[in-house]
């Protein structure tokens, strides 16, 4: 497979799981629990099989690029994992918000959560798009 095709599934990957992690995080932010959400398998889904497109593509660009495991792998490796973190955290965080009886959303914690996530995309384009001037 070709250097394009790889950043091809990269970026196709990246965007369904921001699509998805913003998705989740609204419904959550409007209390609506992991049962009660409608789309929990379909969001399901697109999160794991997301996450191992973006892997899987990551790797391959690292080899296609003939690095072997270079320092700012490891943070984008943590990146990776904390896009793993996100949809559940999210689904804890309505979870949260419906048991503790008024429906109160717990609105610290969804923006933590919220510019977790646009945090980590800044980062991983940065780390991705500058590497080469390491
Ligand atoms: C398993 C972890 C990951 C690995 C090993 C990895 C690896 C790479 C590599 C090697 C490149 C450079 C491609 C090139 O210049 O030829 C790259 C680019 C990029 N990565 Fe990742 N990545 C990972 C996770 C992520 C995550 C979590 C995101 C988004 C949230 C992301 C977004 C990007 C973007 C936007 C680029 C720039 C693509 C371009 O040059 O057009 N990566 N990645």
């Amino acid at each position: 497979m070709s250097i394009t095709f790889y950043k091809i599934l990269h970026l196709a990957a990246a965007l369904s799981l921001f699509a998805v992690l913003g998705g989740v995080l609204m419904t959550a932010a409007n209390g609506i629990d992991k049962e009660k959400n409608r789309w929990r398998k379909k969001a399901a889904i697109i999160h794991g099989v997301g996450l191992l497109i973006l892997f899987v593509s990551g790797f391959g660009l690292l080899a296609k690029n003939g690095l072997a495991f270079p320092a700012w792998a490891i943070i984008k490796m943590v990146l990776w994992l904390i896009l793993g973190a996100l949809l559940p955290f999210a689904y804890r965080q309505a979870r949260r918000a419906t048991t503790s009886g008024d429906n109160a959303v717990d609105e610290k914690a969804g923006d933590l959560l919220w510019w977790l996530l646009l945090g980590v995309g800044f980062l991983a384009a940065y780390v991705g798009v500058s590497w080469r001037g390491w």
